[in-house]
């Protein structure tokens, strides 16, 4: 029995963050130790319902659910629901957990958990950085307690999703992300945490054909194909799981469709989450990363050194290559055949 990957996850349970989560108790080859709530999508306790709800639907009520920060280190909270719908899962309505989160704060589970489990956990980060950032303060050891961290967020060489230069979970807490970036710096060589970034995320676009595919997958009825010209419209789907994504989903179509983007949604979340699994399905490049804090125009701006200039060591391995056809593939097959089951 190949080992599974045993992992700690921080959300900010939005529309991508969901998909993930569904993958990740769709996939056989993890095991969810526990679950940390962030402020960004939507506050912190939208994000830990949410993500309570999407847990209880795919079996894994058992799973420790922590709650973060309320909001960043410094800056206001700012979030998104716009974006991710006024509740963060769009048009979905989930039902609502009736179980009770930890009783201890997101930062002490990454600290109490990677202690007890050292050199077993990988950390996945798809939210803001704030509770990595403030378990770090509590155990400066946390790098090399962990296995790996995968995180997704910051852009390089392209443009940002917040503001022209920023990354929407840098942006939220950029003093948290130099934080961890900074602390990354002594992690040995091959450990550099793992930093899925605009620049490929936002090839993984789903499209209508994917949502299909996934009801088809899992003998959900009807197959709906989603389109611009049905806002609003709610599934029909059989299948609970593929019902309530699909009614996520198409909220995040409508927004890309209204930025200019397409009748299409970035999937940054579960494509990291994958990377978590299957590190195999990027081509990586070694950088030392650290986030402009004073600029005016460019504050939260994720910065690579590629070349020494800075004469520091790498903290990231940053994705720069992938096949999104075949992660979408994975994706559809893994969760489409694991709400089947449920
Ligand atoms: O910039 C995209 C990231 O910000 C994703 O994690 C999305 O869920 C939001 O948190
Ligand atoms: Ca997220």
């Amino acid at each position: 029995m190949p080992s599974r990957t045993r992992l700690i996850v921080d959300v900010d349970t939005g529309i991508d963050d969901s998909l993930a989560l569904v993958y990740l108790a769709a996939s056989a080859d993890a095991e969810v130790v526990a679950v940390c709530c962030t402020a960004g999508n939507v506050p912190t306790a939208q994000v830990t319902r949410n993500t309570l709800a999407w847990l209880d639907m795919c079996g894994l009520s058992g799973v420790e659910v922590a709650v973060g920060a309320d909001g960043p280190l410094v800056a206001p909270l700012m979030t998104t629901e716009d974006t991710h719908g006024p509740l963060g899962v769009g048009y979905a309505e989930l039902p609502q957990s009736s179980r009770a989160v930890s009783t201890r704060s997101a930062a002490h589970a990454w600290v109490e958990l990677a202690r007890e489990n050292p050199g077993e956990l990988v950390g996945l980060v798809t939210g803001p950085m704030t509770n990595l950032a403030l378990a770090l303060r509590l155990e400066p050891e946390l790098p090399t307690l962990l296995k790996r961290v995968v995180i997704m967020g910051g852009s390089f060489d392209h443009p940002g999703n917040t503001t022209p230069t920023s990354e929407w979970n840098v942006a939220v807490d950029p003093e948290s992300a130099k934080e961890v970036f900074d602390a990354f710096e002594s992690v040995p060589a091959g450990r550099e945490p793992i930093v899925c970034a605009l620049g490929l995320t936002e090839r993984i676009e789903m499209h209508p054909a994917h949502v299909a595919r996934l009801a088809e997958i899992s003998g959900s009825v009807p197959v709906e194909s989603l389109s611009i010209d049905d806002r609003g419209r709610r599934s029909q789907a059989s299948v609970p799981i593929v019902r309530h994504l699909t009614d996520a989903v198409r909220f995040y179509m409508e927004f890309h469709h209204a930025q200019g983007e397409g009748y299409l949604a970035h999937m940054h979340d579960p494509f990291a989450a994958a990377v978590a699994l299957h590190p195999e399905m990027a081509e990586y490049a070694l950088a030392t990363v650290d986030v402009e804090l004073t600029g005016t125009l460019t504050r939260g701006t994720t910065v690579a050194d590629r070349r020494g200039f800075w004469n520091r060591r790498p903290n990231a391995a940053i994705a720069v290559a992938t096949d999104p056809e075949a992660f979408f593939d994975h994706l559809l097959e893994t969760v489409g055949t694991f709400a089947a089951t449920r």
